[in-house]
């Protein structure tokens, strides 16, 4: 029997490719019984969660009967201490995608079209087509986005530019000043998002300032996450700065208990856990340096990244070369729906699981 139901759904859903996490360790030890799994595939923090909001959740139990502050207020209080900004310019979300996609909401119908590189990262894609929107796709210079040429790329009906630096799975950062020459050759009825998941990890020196920004443009949406240095992905809390004026909307359409009360207490403990966050940010430029020189001396082609990732190819086919090394317990992560079907993309782990991958790797050339 047809569901009658489903052709009344948005144009552009159908044609969609969900996004498609890493495999869970569970299902890969269900599937393949390995010895041991290493799981590189979703950018996550080897290191684990921020040890500091570990022990407050610890306690917290007695109060799960009750609804979390729908405001965050006292989260909200300590990311505009941290990125000095005032408290009405952070937006809550449940994981920086949902402010991506309150972005979309807000902005994004079937008479618009949002802008972003081939191969940014999958859900500009998914949440601007689920709006109706038309995608353009700008291609993109050694895996970087063109900055300079977005303004030629842009329409009148383009509502939002999506940006990502670094981005993923490239790895690769656009410089402060080439943002900035963006930003001022683009109409400023067009909402910008940049998103900077991976802020923490570049170490690149003409890299972004978001006070800057903030002060110059109306149009800017700077998202962040406390998914990745943190550790704290399965908490789902990520923000958004913005002008005041557009964190008042995209507040409107927020639902009202998006950031749960647990994910709110530890999120305000990770913020002062500097020596995680050093800890974590040490550790992956070593082991991003040594990483990528240990996949270069088995031959792969790595794109320079930014990111706490790294994106290679090899002589070999990518989704082969993916089931193999998960028979064998390591979870890498293949790109094809990023148009990029010859690459692999491994998260930067310990040294000891980077060894096991690499030592993997080499047997299976
Ligand atoms: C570039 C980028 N932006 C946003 C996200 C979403 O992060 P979260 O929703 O966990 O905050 C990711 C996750 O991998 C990412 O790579």
């Amino acid at each position: 029997m047809s569901n009658q139901v489903l052709s009344s759904i948005n144009k552009g859903i159908a044609e969609l490719h969900p996004y498609q996490p890493g495999r869970p360790i569970d299902e890969v030890v269900a599937e393949y019984n390995p010895a041991k799994v290493v799981k590189l595939a979703s950018n996550e923090n080897p290191l684990g969660p921020s040890p500091k909001a570990k022990e407050a959740l610890t306690s917290l139990g007695e109060s799960l009967h009750l609804y979390p502050d729908g405001d965050a207020k006292e989260l909200k209080q300590r990311i505009a201490k941290l990125e000095n900004v005032s408290t009405n310019q952070v937006v809550i979300g449940n994981g920086s995608n949902e402010i991506l996609e309150l972005a979309a909401r807000a902005f994004l119908n079937k008479d618009t079209s949002a802008l972003m590189s081939k191969h940014a990262f999958a859900v500009y894609k998914i949440i601007s087509q689920a709006c109706g929107s038309r995608i353009i796709e700008v291609p993109m210079i050694d895996w970087k986005h063109d900055l300079k040429s977005f303004k030629d790329h842009i329409n009148d009906d383009t509502r939002i530019v999506f940006v990502a630096n670094p981005n993923n799975p490239t790895g690769t950062f656009n410089s402060h000043k080439d943002f900035t020459n963006m930003m001022l050759n683009i109409p400023s009825s067009t909402l910008v998002v940049l998103d900077l998941a991976y802020f923490e990890y570049v170490e690149a020196e003409d890299y972004i300032k978001i006070n800057e920004l903030l002060d110059e443009f109306d149009n800017i949406l700077i998202t962040k996450t406390f998914s990745k240095i943190q550790g704290l992905a399965s908490l789902r809390i990520g923000y958004g700065i913005a002008s005041m004026e557009l964190c008042n909307i995209l507040n409107k359409i927020r639902q009202p208990f998006n950031a749960n009360f647990l994910a709110q207490i530890a999120v305000i403990k990770a913020i002062d856990d500097h020596e995680h966050i050093k800890k974590s940010r040490e550790l992956n430029s070593s082991e991003r340096c040594r990483l990528q020189e240990s996949l270069e001396s088995l031959g792969m082609e790595c794109i320079e990244s930014q990111g706490n990732f790294i994106a290679f190819k090899g002589s070999f086919n990518a989704d082969e070369m993916f089931l193999s090394l998960m028979k064998e317990g390591v979870i890498v992560r293949p790109i094809g729906l990023y148009d990029m079907p010859d690459f692999l993309r491994v998260t930067i782990g310990k040294p000891e699981e980077n060894d096991y991958f690499i030592n993997h790797l080499s047997k299976l050339l």
